[in-house]
């Protein structure tokens, strides 16, 4: 059944407050739930239906009457008055047979809840929706030393705890947590003078891998008061870490529930990636209080309202916090990997879709990724004084609120006056849109013609124009630049804009900060490129100039078997021996575009790509820069050795990347000798797993695999890594194999999303590995897929992405793909969110 963005309504009945009492059992848990409504004032509508799944109803009273509500499959039923009233009721679940993770379920002994988008209604009969928001009082008995919930402490006694939130909130901010756990606390003051008290709750064991996330969130505490006005409004902020978690984190009020990866943290088992990405999402999860807790979203079409905005704000942190270049140039990287993909498929949707079967699906990187994209290019248009003026009447106008996009649209509008109809169809349309430039120099006088034009997406044939805010900057031929950033706002279909009073025929630097989500498409040559590589003063397109080069060089090398082009592996030096750049930055222009990057950018220009040539290309290729650098690499990983004991820090860090790459190309040349003796003298998890892999990528390293295994099996966390590795790296004939064999491992886990992602997200990762021509790839998937969709739907729904490109490639290619979707789909009993994305996946 699908769900209509136009067919909102508003609630019949509205809630003054909740009372909730869980007397814990794995099998038999009673949750007593007493509501007091009211008919909505807003609505004549008085049809009372409250939501509720695989739940046993005990017992239900109206006022205190005894009842028999109607049951059906998706909730209840019943009479009540046209007045305020009490309804009361007593349910059965059974959380530690929940391997959906959705609900509340047990993890390692441990109870938890997960509620976004629709699992409350798991736990107990309510109107779980968004747009009904109310205060809650939790009471938690169960003989086990921690039990939480959302808001402050009120009460607790042996087996049992009360919790009250005096914020009224929606139902998937709700949370439980009762465990065996222990606290890492600390304290915070807020800006008003507020004393919060923090902790980090862990199973015993991991206590000593919580002080990074403690740091991060106190440092996200600091800058949402200082960038955003945002102080904290409860007594108390926990945060759990469970290791059984679909997701990366959530933020329910007051009690943010962390997938232990994305929380736990030790220089011995984290690498520099993971504290930056734990660091992130510590951060988003914190600024969700009030983008997202505080002011909500009316319906689950907004989710983009809260996420989009979120994102945005988390990605501003970790640029103040490290480098906004650094973090520009993996936004985009992540948003081309993950959104493009999305948006130029059978999955493509709106920011704010208009329909969905299931809600879970639609956490998605468009949502998330492309609508923190709409925000920056919103930030752009209106600048800097204005957005932060408009948030601030946001936060006033929409505090308490369950709000939407017109709402948010509105703030700007109030505050600039400007009117965003048009702009709105970025939330409107999917689809990433091509931009085609054409320049001309005449007389002084130079000119930039832009176009645009989107594909067609699913359901929608036709797009409109959309406002772009595209930057640029010109530079001379001497490689000063001439005209600072400007942002060209572009509103027509097609449209020209002049700069006078120049010399010169300048190099034009489009799309400066990646200004817009867009595909850039111009005639350019790489003598150009490489001159922007060398000269440009926007560090983004400075690295873009540098990608670009890659992309044409591996593409040509895929298409005409051409030889890499020594004007990109003479380009590549000169940064690389440019110590005035930012060694986190010189790894990234080291690194090459990936498979599947060049497998879009064939398919684009109207070619079949064959991930065998792609990846052989990219082989070659970097042999071939391996010789090239080869007197420069020892030099450079010498150089780039950190001294002292291990500090995640951006600089530091950054060094590593550097001589990460640099020991990458290295170990082309040398055997693996220098990986091997960095395997044996790192003391940290970047250098142990970095020297590790490139001993994997030349076909070595297996006795330190061995070894590996040996050191960390008794943790969860590393050993995910350790599978995951091995299929990564996994020659391509290979990676089916290495997969099925990891199945097999006493230590795989098909409930543990982390340990299945592992291994399936590596193999659908592996481009060439996954597109093995025999289909092994897509069959295995296929079988596990339809395994573990009978326990877990959401995470099978997510990995059924890995075949959205399907019909990028050959016949032959596509007819398997066909053959391992048609299987899935025909799997009786199978889930609604895996059955909505095979459908659309194969119908798209
Ligand atoms: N709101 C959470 C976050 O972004 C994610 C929840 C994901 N829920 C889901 N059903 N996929 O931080
Ligand atoms: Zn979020």
């Amino acid at each position: 059944e699908t769900i209509f963005l136009k067919d909102y309504t508003p609630p019949a009945y509205l809630i003054d407050d909740v009372h909730l009492t869980f007397k814990l059992d794995p099998t038999k848990t009673r949750v007593l739930s007493r509501i007091a409504f009211h008919p909505n004032p807003e609505t004549t509508d008085r049809d009372f239906f409250l939501h509720g799944e695989q739940l046993s109803l005990i017992s239900a009273t109206v006022d205190g009457k005894a009842c028999r509500p109607e049951i059906a499959d998706e909730g209840l039923i019943i009479a009540v008055p046209d007045a305020p009233f009490i309804f009361e009721a007593e349910v059965e679940i059974s959380p530690s047979t929940n391997t959906a993770l959705e609900g509340l379920y047990m993890s390692n002994g441990m109870y938890c809840t997960q509620c976004e988008a629709e699992g409350f209604r798991k736990i107990t009969y309510y109107p779980d929706r968004p747009d009904v928001m109310t205060t809650f009082t939790v009471r938690v008995e169960g003989d086990l030393p921690v039990l939480l919930s959302n808001g402050n402490p009120a009460a607790s006694g042996d087996g049992w705890a009360e919790w009250h939130d005096p914020w009224p909130k929606p139902s998937y901010l709700f949370a439980l947590v009762a465990g065996d756990l222990v606290a890492h606390p600390d304290s915070f003051n807020t800006m008003s003078g507020k004393q919060v008290e923090l902790n980090i709750y862990v199973r015993p064991g991991d206590e000593h891998k919580c002080a990074f996330g403690m740091e991060a969130l106190k440092r996200s505490m600091v800058w949402d008061e200082q960038i955003y006005g945002r102080e904290y409004d409860l007594d108390i902020f926990n945060i759990v870490a469970v290791d059984d978690f679909n997701m990366g984190a959530m933020e329910n009020k007051g009690l943010n529930i962390f997938n232990s990866s994305a929380v736990l943290a030790s220089p011995e088992t984290s690498t520099d990636t993971n504290f930056e990405r734990i660091e992130a999402i510590i951060a988003h999860e914190y600024f969700h209080n009030w983008t997202g807790n505080r002011i909500t979203c009316r319906d689950w079409f907004q989710l983009c309202l809260k996420e989009g905005l979120t994102v945005f704000r988390d990605q501003q942190f970790t640029g103040d916090m490290r480098s906004h270049a650094v973090k520009r140039i993996n936004d985009v990287l992540a948003l081309r990997g993950r959104q493009f993909r999305e948006d130029n498929g059978p999955l493509a949707h709106p920011v704010r879709p208009d329909s969905f079967v299931e809600i879970n699906n639609f956490y998605t990187a468009t949502v998330y990724e492309k609508g923190a994209e709409v925000i920056g290019m919103l930030k752009r248009l209106v600048g800097d004084a204005d957005y932060a003026k408009a948030l601030d009447l946001y936060f006033e106008r929409h505090d308490g609120d369950a709000a939407t996009i017109e709402d948010w649209l509105k703030v700007f509008e109030d505050t600039t006056g400007r009117d965003l109809d048009q702009f709105k169809r970025w939330y409107e349309q999917a689809g990433t849109p091509r931009l085609t430039v054409t320049d001309h120099f005449d007389n002084g006088t130079y000119t930039l013609h832009l176009k645009q034009e989107t594909p067609p997406t699913p359901g929608q044939p036709k797009k409109d124009p959309r406002v772009i805010p595209v930057a640029v900057g010109l530079l001379n031929p001497n490689g000063d630049e001439v005209v600072e950033t400007t942002i060209l706002e572009m509103t027509e279909a097609e449209q020209s804009f002049e700069f006078k009073g120049l010399a010169a025929r300048p190099v034009p630097s489009i799309l400066r900060g990646f200004s817009a989500p867009v595909i850039l498409q111009r005639d350019t040559t790489n003598a150009e490129r490489a001159f922007l590589l060398a000269h440009d003063t926007d560090p983004f397109n400075k690295w873009e100039a540098g990608r670009a080069l890659g992309k044409d060089t591996l593409s040509r090398m895929v298409t005409n078997g051409t030889p890499p082009d020594n004007a990109y592996l003479d380009a590549l030096m000169a940064v690389l021996r440019d110590d005035t750049l930012d060694p986190a930055f010189r790894a990234l222009a080291l690194s090459l575009p990936g498979q599947d990057d060049i497998a879009q950018t064939l398919f684009d220009a109207g070619l079949t790509p064959d991930p065998d040539k792609i990846y052989r290309a990219s082989q070659t290729l970097k042999q071939t820069l391996a010789q090239h650098l080869q007197d420069l690499l020892p030099k450079i990983y010498a150089e780039m050795h950190v001294p002292g004991p291990y500090s995640p820090d951006a600089e530091a860090a950054g060094n590593r990347a550097l001589q990460g790459a640099a020991l990458s190309l290295l170990s082309r040349l040398d055997g693996g000798s220098a990986a091997s003796r960095q395997y044996e003298s790192a003391d940290n998890m970047t250098q142990q797993l970095g020297a590790l892999s490139c001993l994997l990528t030349i076909e070595k390293g297996e006795a330190e695999l061995a070894a590996f295994r040996t050191q960390w099996g008794q943790d969860r966390l590393v050993m995910d890594k350790w599978f995951g590795l091995q299929v990564t790296y996994a020659a391509p004939e290979r990676a089916a194999a290495t997969a099925d064999r990891l199945t097999k491992d006493p230590e795989f886990d098909l409930i543990n999303p982390n340990r299945f992602r592992a291994v399936f997200g590596a193999l659908a990762m592996n481009a060439a590995g996954f597109h093995d021509p025999t289909g092994t790839s897509y069959n295995l998937v296929a079988d596990w897929l339809i395994r573990l969709d009978a326990l877990n739907p959401q995470t099978t729904a997510r990995l059924s992405t890995a075949f959205e490109t399907w019909r990028r490639y050959d016949g032959d290619r596509q007819s398997l793909i066909r053959d391992a979707l048609e299987r899935i789909q025909s799997t009786p009993g199978l889930s609604r969110d895996t059955s909505e994305m095979v459908g659309r996946i194969l119908n798209g």
